[in-house]
């Protein structure tokens, strides 16, 4: 796993992670996602994952039994799904906004083996109703939500959804990210932000920084952080 700070330069502040233009206005964002999705193959995406070691890395710290139930929020078509499901994962739950991304996964993988939900984390309907799960998994997806209400309904479902004794983990551009990400401004995390975010019932068990490369070769600056729910 590469854990090493490759700093990301300066000048690469207000780039986007996918090169794509600034969305501007009243944003249709299920649309807005879609067509990502739509436009290009998946290893194309520019928050396309070929080393999952992170991830996989924390994911394994939890220690969770395999039949506990694991919501990926903001799934996109990630293979990360993929992996769970080859480790012995069976509780699998994956949500986004974007419909064309929750098919590809679907014709991926299957309508069996993985729970499928369409839903808008700022404005939640069905994940309201979910009941609790024992991981929470979050990639590339919270970095997205710049206003306060948004963050707020975000960080509310997390504290409703993640079990006493379960866990949540991010994994979020840090505070030298890149000001943009899918043609969508950004909000950057420390993990002390996270942390007072999720309040004093989440205890933090692991973080790190670790550089992601984009298929196009530019890095970009993540943290990851894992909380146990107490
Ligand atoms: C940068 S992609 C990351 C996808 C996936 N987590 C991964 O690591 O490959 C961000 C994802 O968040 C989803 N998303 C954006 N805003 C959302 C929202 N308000 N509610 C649910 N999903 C959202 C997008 O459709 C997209 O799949």
């Amino acid at each position: 796993m590469e854990t090493s700070e490759k700093a990301c330069k300066l000048e690469d502040k207000g780039k986007s992670c996918c090169g794509g233009n600034s969305v501007e206005g009243d944003l249709n964002l299920k649309n807005h996602w879609d067509q990502r999705y739509s436009n290009s193959p998946e290893e194309s995406l520019g928050w396309y994952e070929k080393d999952l070691s992170p991830s996989l890395h924390l994911i394994e710290k939890t220690g969770i039994a395999k039949n506990s139930r694991i919501l990926i929020v903001g799934s996109g078509s990630t293979t990360l799904i993929d992996a769970l499901l080859d480790k012995g994962h069976t509780h699998l739950i994956a949500t986004d906004i974007s419909e064309v991304a929750l098919g590809k996964l679907k014709r991926r993988l299957g309508e069996s083996c993985v729970e499928y939900i369409t839903d808008d984390l700022t404005k939640p309907v069905v994940l309201n109703s979910i009941t609790p799960v024992s991981l929470w998994i979050d990639r590339a997806v919270l970095h997205f939500f710049t206003e306060k209400k948004d963050q707020e309904t975000y960080f509310d479902l997390v504290k409703k959804k993640v079990q006493t004794g379960g866990y949540a983990m991010f994994a979020e551009y840090n505070l030298r990210g890149a000001t943009k990400c899918a043609g969508l401004p950004v909000y950057h995390y420390s993990e002390p932000m996270l942390a007072e975010r999720l309040g004093p019932d989440f205890q933090l068990i692991e973080s790190f920084e670790y550089t992601y490369t984009m298929p196009s070769g530019e890095l970009r600056p993540y943290l990851y952080a894992l909380y146990l729910r107490n």
